[in-house]
């Protein structure tokens, strides 16, 4: 196993029962209608892959990868488009996938992007909501879970780029 005594904050049994309710209610609420679910890379990339199987109807997928932390704990505000959408969102029902909302400065800025492309709707499914850092005004449809305000890394969620693989969310243990 990595060097990591963190605790974990949400077992891997209750990521799988939430992210079926998820799917549940996204395939009820976009009934009839067609998805372009896009993950943003990388944290989204496994909870994607849960979320999407999770979701009956017709869908494609596709990816955005942003700049955001680097390789700290600490937003430095500034966002960049490192790979943008392989395909047109132009009159598409759009779900973006998101790890976590913390500042929603990610967010904001994906969400302005997107809906300046004329998309037909745009919501969000984040997988955490880190609700007390928020510095903007952008709020997910779908939550996994709220968090209190913990570095956390795991299904998905790195430090670093490490920790990514480890099944169950866990609290990063603080320095020194
Ligand atoms: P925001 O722009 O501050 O909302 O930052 C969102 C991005 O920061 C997420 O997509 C994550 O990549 C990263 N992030 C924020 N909090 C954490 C955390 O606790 N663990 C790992 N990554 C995080
Ligand atoms: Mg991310």
């Amino acid at each position: 196993m990595q060097d990591l005594h963190g605790k974990v904050l949400i077992s891997r049994q209750r990521i799988a029962e939430r992210v079926a309710q998820l799917g549940q209610q996204i395939t009820k609420d976009y009934a009839g209608r067609e998805l372009l679910v896009v993950g943003i890379l990388k944290g989204a990339s496994i909870f994607m892959c849960d979320l999407i199987r999770a979701i009956d109807l017709p869908l494609q997928i596709d990816f955005m990868a942003v700049s955001s932390y680097g390789a700290s704990t600490v937003s430095s505000g500034a966002v960049r488009i490192l790979k943008d959408l392989d395909q047109s969102c132009k009159g598409k029902d759009v779900l973006i996938v998101e790890d976590i909302v913390d500042t929603g400065l990610t967010l904001q800025y994906l969400t302005e992007a997107l809906m300046a492309r004329g998309v037909r709707s745009l919501e969000v499914c984040c997988l955490l909501d880190k609700p007390s850092r928020r510095k903007s005004t952008v709020a997910p449809l779908y939550i996994g879970f709220t968090i209190p305000d913990a570095f956390i890394v795991g299904y998905g969620l790195d430090y670093a780029e490490k920790y990514r693989n480890l099944p169950d969310i866990c609290q990063l243990p603080t320095e020194g």
